[in-house]
């Protein structure tokens, strides 16, 4: 399958000539042209090899109800690669020790390894320090942190923190707890019917009493791509830090703290290709410092008495306990494995995706895609006129497909769109245009069934 190919060039005139095209004789020229082109320009730009790229993530060349399987979950969690497997592996065959805490070898070795993460993340991102990577459990955890440590110190009775409309369960509670806690008010940016946030109403929500913004880069649900950089310099005009919920962004484009110029900006290693239970929260080294300890605890301290505790410094000051050394040391296999690829190839290659697979669903009598902005990445949810989006989830596994059905944590969104929930497809660079086949003949096979 194409990476870089003709068609992720003039593929969009070509389908808007298409769809516009009266003439069948014409269609049919362009219907040929097209599948020409989908299936026989194999050049890459980059050397980006889809069969090697497949080969290196052995669990999508299994099979699930007696089909090969089409993961179309990515979004939920990401499969790892080889090179995050044997990270893993590596760890527990010759590394596993605790780490910060012994002179023997094997835990300075073990200690060397997780830093040396730490500072592969600190570079993915472009932070200023390597303790301004703090290791958590995930993005919720991030979050949680956040909301606890900063609110404690910075929250009062009275003072506003604004969410939108589009966040995730995980970037609305803990947030909703502390306005509980303080007696402070939650502000939620509203959208637009495509799931486009709608910056003058934002605009307006920013005030002397706005204390935190908390928003998603790119929402799980619609796919959106949230002008993250403008949301912050709005917030930074009148001095109000801005937390950036980059779970879904990381594995869709390349993220840079300082450019953007987040306070705080929080993901998962697994929908990044890493393991599960282990997660990074950004933060400026100011604010950090400035934050009371969260979870306290073995490796948090300096000095110990009953009388009284001093804290260490960052980052351990927010790390209490043993961590998940070999998540973050396999979180930085996984950031390697992908800078290998090149964020940018991965984003053109997904968008790619993202319009043909959209272009096909638009054909289907019945669906209704929830979520058509602009700025879009390889998130598409949708739903079917009359069916429910479980049974038709329930139909696709049987045929190998692999779709998240549900609210997906964003219940606010749901009634917003007033569904029960959608059909979502959340697809990574794995992905190829023939799965993308199987799924639409899948979803056919499903509809006809169901009605
Ligand atoms: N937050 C994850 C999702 O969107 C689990 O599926």
């Amino acid at each position: 399958m194409p990476i870089y190919s003709i068609n992720s060039i003039i593929g969009t005139p070509l389908k808007t000539l298409y769809l516009k095209g009266k003439n069948l004789l014409f269609r049919i020229i362009l219907n040929f042209v097209a599948a020409i082109m989908n299936e026989s320009i194999l050049l890459s730009k980059t050397g980006f090899d889809m069969e090697k790229i497949r080969a290196d993530f052995p669990l999508l060349s299994r099979s699930v109800n007696g089909a090969a399987l089409v993961y179309f979950d990515s979004g939920a969690t990401a499969q790892k690669p080889q090179s995050v497997i044997d990270a893993l592996d590596h760890y527990y065959k010759y590394q596993n020790a605790n780490i910060h805490r012994g002179v023997h070898t094997l835990s300075q070795d073990a200690t060397t390894a997780y830093e040396a993460a730490r500072a592969t993340i600190q570079k993915h991102i472009n932070a200023a320090h390597a303790h301004e990577i703090i290791f958590t459990r995930g993005t919720t955890d991030s979050i949680n942190l956040v909301a606890s440590s900063f609110g404690k110190k910075f929250i009062s009775k009275g003072d506003e923190i604004i969410v939108s409309a589009m966040e995730h369960h995980s970037n609305i509670l803990p947030w909703q707890q502390l306005c509980e806690e303080k007696e402070a008010i939650l502000k939620v940016i509203p959208i637009n019917e495509a799931g486009e946030l709608l910056m003058d109403e934002y605009k307006k929500l920013l005030s002397g009493k706005t204390k935190m913004v908390a928003i998603t880069h790119i929402s799980n649900t619609l796919g959106t791509i949230n002008p993250i950089n403008e949301i912050i310099k709005l917030a930074h005009a009148k001095n109000i830090p801005v937390l950036v919920d980059g779970a879904q962004a990381v594995a869709h484009t390349s993220v840079d703290v300082q450019a953007m110029d987040a306070d705080f900006y929080v993901f998962s290693g697994h929908k990044l290709f890493g393991p599960t239970g282990v997660g990074i929260l950004y933060g400026k080294e100011k604010w950090l410092n400035a934050m009371p300890t969260y979870q306290v605890g073995g490796g948090t301290i300096k000095t110990v008495t009953f009388e009284k505790t001093e804290y260490a410094d960052l980052p351990l000051k927010f790390e209490a306990g043993t961590p998940h050394i070999e998540g973050g040391i396999g979180l930085a296999a996984a950031i390697d494995y992908v800078n290998a690829i090149g964020l940018k190839n991965i984003a053109a290659y997904e968008h790619e995706l993202l319009l043909y697979v959209t272009a096909a669903l638009e054909k289907i009598e019945g669906v209704k895609i929830i979520g058509t902005a602009k700025e879009k990445a390889s998130v598409i949810s949708f739903v079917v006129a009359g069916l429910h989006p479980f049974d038709v989830g329930t139909i696709l596994d049987q045929l190998g497909i692999a779709v998240r059905t549900g609210h997906h944590c964003t219940q606010p969104l749901m009634n917003f769109y007033c569904v029960p929930g959608t059909i979502r497809v959340s697809l990574a660079f794995y992905n190829t245009k023939a799965e993308i086949d199987l799924f639409i003949k899948g979803l056919e096979r499903a509809i006809k069934m169901l009605r």
